[in-house]
Order: structure tokens, then sequence, then C-alpha cells
């Protein structure tokens, strides 16, 4: 599937408020200093030599504002966004509809482009080289290669699995910018601004508990906020404050670390049934029930961030913190044995 933004559409709710509190502009995008000075700088420079700008790379983890970027990168370079993602690009055919239909400046985005097809993979190297789509029409010995010089255009990929992506197709962008964790003000910034988007009243310490928990991640702050916003209206309140907000947190079941319950599943598991660990992600995952792909790109991530979970060469290992946070007595790992 794919999407065709047109500039600057955006989507509203019924009373005219944008529901998807996505940055629009610079000024609304908080934070990531280094990637907006490196963007604004190649933005500039493109738009004088009136060029498409040179293909770029996001990777980080899910919710720190890839899409949203890509987006404004659009906006100020004035051209549409075309949308797609990974999984959507098996055959070849795919690509090459989406290539044909391009017009000159116009950016792809590709969300997840590491699960690309390796098919389209091999189609989009020279078409990044130098905008020729080399298409093979027919079968067996009487097929041929059709070349179709495409205008030029701007991709950029997102991923939050830098590691599967091969280097040749990494090697093919002009510039590869990860996006970090925000910082607790960073964070406390971006709540300020979505709860105004939202006409929502809500005094600072209610702020800052949300920006606590929020994983150092403006998706999960804005969810969180939304649905405390749900608990306010619900018991009349017409401000969020700290105390409303304890109330939304504990029915959510997530705790001043930003830890939810399947969070703590995974510790309590590791710790209890397994002393701690290391285990391999096939049994973590067979013993709390949770899929690997889940454990691996959403609970991990944080866990270890946090310094809660070490990643070593036998397995996952719960830390000394985990064990303090779960209020559980830590004892030493065990010395190597000899199976
Ligand atoms: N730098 C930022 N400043 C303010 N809000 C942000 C920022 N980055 C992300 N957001 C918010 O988080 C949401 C998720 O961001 P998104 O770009 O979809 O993340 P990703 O594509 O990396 O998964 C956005 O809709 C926006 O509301
Ligand atoms: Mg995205």
């Amino acid at each position: 599937m794919i999407v065709n933004t047109p500039k600057n559409a955006v989507k509203m709710d019924s009373q005219g408020l944008d529901y998807t509190l996505r940055p629009k502009s610079w000024q609304e995008y908080v934070g990531q200093a280094k990637i907006k000075k490196t963007l604004e700088v190649m933005i500039a420079a493109a738009r004088q030599r009136k060029e498409p700008l040179d293909h770029l790379l996001f990777y980080g983890n899910p919710g720190l504002g890839k899409t949203t970027l890509s987006n404004i990168i659009a906006k100020e370079m004035n051209v549409n966004i075309l949308t797609t993602s990974g999984p959507n690009l098996r055959h070849g055919g795919d690509m090459a509809s989406i290539l044909t239909n391009l017009n000159p400046g116009d950016i792809l985005f590709i969300d997840e482009i590491h699960r690309m097809n390796k098919v389209c993979e091999e189609i989009i190297y020279p078409v990044m080289e130098d905008y020729t789509l080399h298409l093979v029409v027919g079968k067996g010995p009487t097929a041929q290669t059709m070349q179709i010089a495409l205008p030029p255009f701007t991709l950029i990929g997102a991923t939050t699995k830098m590691a599967m992506l091969s280097p040749p197709l990494r090697s093919r962008f002009g510039a590869i910018l990860q996006l970090n964790p925000y910082t607790h003000s960073e964070m406390q910034e971006i709540i300020t601004k979505s709860a105004k988007a939202l006409n929502v009243c809500i005094d600072q310490q209610a702020i800052d508990s949300i920006a606590k928990c929020s994983r150092s991640t403006p998706r999960i702050a804005n969810h969180i906020l939304k649905r405390v916003r749900d608990f306010a209206q619900v018991h009349n309140a017409n401000n969020i404050d700290y105390k409303i907000t304890t109330t939304a947190l504990e029915c959510l079941e997530i705790d001043n670390m930003g830890l939810a319950t399947e969070d703590r599943k995974i510790l309590n598991t590791l710790i209890k049934n397994f002393d701690g660990g290391p285990i391999g992600i096939k049994t973590l995952s067979a013993a709390t029930k949770e899929e690997e792909e889940s454990i691996l790109d959403i609970y991990e991530p944080y866990l270890i961030q946090i310094g809660f979970l070490e990643r070593t060469p036998k397995g996952r290992k719960a830390t000394k913190m985990a064990y303090q946070y779960l209020g559980l007595e830590y004892r030493e790992p065990k010395g190597p044995t000899l199976l």
C-alpha cells in the first residue's frame, strides 16, 4: 500500500484538533538538536542548488520521531511525500510501480526498510545511484532488460533495526542519522506542547510524572497523556493534576520508571524462574508467553537502557538494579560450571 500525502495535509478530529499530535515544523519538533542542524544545512544547500535532497536513513527505537522528521523535511522542501513500508515491498512489480509514480523532487518514504524483500532491494540500488530503473521483462532465454530513466527524487528510509540492513543498501544513503532517547526536560516540553494542542490544562507535577514514566519516548508520552485526559474528563476534573495522573497510571499499571505489567513479568520470570539468567530469547519468550518480536523490539531495549537487563553472549541477564527494583535479594552469579 502506498499513501500519497498532499502537501500540508493535516488530520483533524471533530473539534478541528490535530489528533496525531505530530509536529509539523522544526519549531514544534523538540530535541534531536544535532540531527536538526545537519538536516537544516542539507535542506538549505539542496534548495540553493535546486536539487533534491540526498537519500537519508533514520534509525532509532519506535516512537522517537522518524516518520515525523520525514514529513517535516517534505514540508521544508515543499515537495510531496509518498509513504510505504518494507513489508509492502514483496515483488519487483511493487517497487517498479511505486518508482514510476514519482514526480521530480518527490520524497519516497520507506518505513521499516529492513523488512523490504531482497528483490526490491536489488532494484533500488541502481535507482539510488543514478535514477535508472532496470526491469527484466519476460522469462528464460528471451528475457530482456529494460532501462527506465526516473526523475531525481529523495529516498528516506526508517528502521528500528540497523543491523538488519545490508551493507550495500546502507552505503547508498547520503546521511545516516540516529535518533536518541529524549531527556527529561525535552519530554516535559513535548507533554506541555501536546497538552496545549489537545486543549487541556495540566500542572507541572503532572507533566513531570508523565515525563518520568514515558520511557524517554514522545509517542508513549502522548499516549499516556491522552489516557490521563480521559480520566480527568470522566472524573469531571478541569485540570490534569498529580492526583488524577497517579490514579490513571495506577489503572494503566504503569509505574514511575515507565515499566508496565509485561516488563515486570519479564524481570520476575528471569529472576524467580531462572536465577537471573543468562537465558536465551526463546526460553524467555516461552516462559513469559510474550512473542520474541515484542521482547526484542518493545520490552528489552528499554530494560537495557535503564540498566535492568544485560545482553550477554549466553543470553539475557537481570542486573543488580533489577533485583533492587523488585525488592528481591541479589545473589552474585555463580562462576562458570563444567557441563
Ligand atoms: N521531536 C518530537 N517533538 C515532539 N513530538 C514528537 C517528536 N518526535 C515524535 N513526536 C511525537 O511522537 C509521535 C510518534 O513519532 P513518529 O515520528 O511516528 O515515530 P517513529 O516514526 O520514530 O516511530 C508523533 O506523532 C509525535 O506526536
Ligand atoms: Mg514511524
